[in-house]
């Protein structure tokens, strides 16, 4: 399953949803794979944060990605692998934001 979190407006909550998402899919048991499709890089943060902090889930991974292309490869690979893949948007509208939307099953709009 591919959930998108998107909304071209800024702050309305998008990172925020991915972390509680991602962090308790993986904590259910889950093999999830988290993409950072904003250029700020604000979940690649968390991650390095929790990680740092020893109470990063061991089934959550995560990766940064910027191209559109790669982000929807990415995204349908490690479904096909049986993961739950969340792909976090930069609020903005650009090739990042229908590449999430165009591969996913679920978008969720906050
Ligand atoms: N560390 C923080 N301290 C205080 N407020 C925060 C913090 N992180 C986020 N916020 C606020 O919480 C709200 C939601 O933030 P969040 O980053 O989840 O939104 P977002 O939709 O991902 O934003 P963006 O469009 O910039 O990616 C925003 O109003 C933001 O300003
Ligand atoms: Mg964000």
């Amino acid at each position: 399953m591919i959930v998108t979190i998107a909304n071209p407006k800024g702050g309305t909550g998008k990172t925020t949803l991915v972390r509680a998402l991602s962090g308790t899919a993986a904590h259910a048991g889950n093999d999830v794979f988290l993409i950072d499709a904003d250029s700020r890089a604000n979940t690649m943060r968390w991650v390095t944060m929790s990680k740092q902090m020893n109470v990063w889930p061991e089934r959550l991974e995560a990766e940064s990605c910027l191209d559109p292309n790669r982000i929807y490869k990415m995204a349908l690979e490690r479904q096909h692998q049986g993961k739950v893949v969340f792909i976090d948007i930069e609020g903005t509208t650009n090739e990042n934001l229908f590449a999430g939307l165009y591969c996913a099953d679920i978008v969720l709009i906050p």
